[in-house]
């Protein structure tokens, strides 16, 4: 587990973190989140020791990085996406950091496997695309088995077969029970990919837990040409005591909340009335972002994106 307890960081006069405080369990995939400057690789950088914190604590299974047995066994952590000598191949990268740590040989040979890296092994890293260096870092804080991963934004240059691959791989390792922390100021790009986050702007917590509870549950969009008269069943019923909200969004649209797609299609059958179209429309990361920054603007140093454009930027 992770546990960052009022940790605050200043270089002279910039906060870069400000009395954070939040936890990562096991199990489950955490995204970190914020736009750019947020807060989010100095915080990664204090967990993993390679920045002090000027107050607050950051630990990891209690302890902070400096006072863990085995940090490599117990952290695995990634940073920079170009971190290997361009003049080395991906498995003299690993077989350095694999004696640095005591690991054999064949665990290199292992995860140059488990990466899908064995065909690129013997290439010089001068030549990997984004995709193959990230999963070269990937590997390398793998060597371990770390029970612990800290990704500072994995997703990062990564096409949707990368990302589709990263999403499977993520989802195995918190299956076996690990704690996994990631980086992203790509809102989108962590969507499908974490069940949990931790928020952040300007250095200070916005909102932490699980995406389902933050985000809220998803609405419904309902084409129908008798919208009127399903509007009117639709608030008439009583689906777990409360009616669903309906809300007209104009051209025989309804945006209905508190009843799934499947109950709207049968309550729209038992009156006879006639839909064209259903489509569940769940809650994205960057509304709830907005929501919880009221609709404030960013300003142009914060980037936040989703796929397709930059949130928003302040003139
Ligand atoms: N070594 C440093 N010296 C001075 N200021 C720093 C240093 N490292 C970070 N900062 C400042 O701290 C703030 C937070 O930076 P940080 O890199 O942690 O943000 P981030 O959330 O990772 O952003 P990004 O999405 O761009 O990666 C920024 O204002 C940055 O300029
Ligand atoms: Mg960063």
């Amino acid at each position: 587990m992770i546990e960052v307890s009022h940790l605050t960081k200043r270089y002279g006069t910039v906060t870069a973190v400000r009395d954070l405080t939040f936890t990562v369990e096991p199990g489950v995939v955490t995204g970190f989140l914020g736009p750019n400057g947020a807060g989010k690789t100095t915080t990664m950088r204090m967990l993993t020791g390679l920045v002090s914190p000027t107050s607050g604590t950051a630990t990891i299974d209690g302890r902070p990085y400096g006072q863990l047995r085995r940090p490599s066994r117990t952290v695995g952590a990634v940073f920079d996406a170009s971190a290997s000598h361009p003049g080395h191949t991906a498995r003299d990268h690993l077989r350095v950091y694999a004696a640095m740590g005591g690991y054999p040989d064949s665990r290199v040979t292992e995860l140059l496997d488990l990466l899908d890296l064995t065909e690129a092994a013997d290439r010089r890293t001068r030549g990997f695309s984004t995709g193959m260096r990230q999963r070269l870092n990937l590997a390398t804080a793998l060597l371990g088995y770390p029970r612990v991963l800290l990704l500072d934004e994995p997703a990062n240059g990564l096409d949707p077969e990368g990302m589709l691959w990263l999403r499977g791989y993520l989802r195995r390792l918190a299956d076996e029970g690990r704690t996994i922390l990631i980086s992203s100021h790509v809102l989108s790009e962590v969507q499908q990919l974490v069940d949990d986050v931790v928020v952040i702007r300007r250095g200070e917590l916005l909102a932490a837990g699980p995406l389902s509870r933050l985000a809220g549950p998803p609405a419904v969009l309902v084409h129908s040409p008798d919208a009127d008269r399903l509007t009117t069943v639709l608030r008439g019923s009583r689906a777990d005591g409360d009616p669903p909200e309906v809300e007209a969004v104009g051209g025989g649209r309804l945006r209905v909340r508190g009843l799934d797609a499947p109950g709207i299609a049968d309550l729209a059958a038992a009156h006879r009335l006639r839909v064209h179209e259903l489509v569940t429309e769940h809650p994205s990361l960057e509304h709830l972002f907005l929501n919880l920054t009221n609709d404030e603007h960013l300003t142009n140093d914060e980037h936040l994106t989703n796929d397709k454009a930059v949130t928003t930027c302040g003139t």
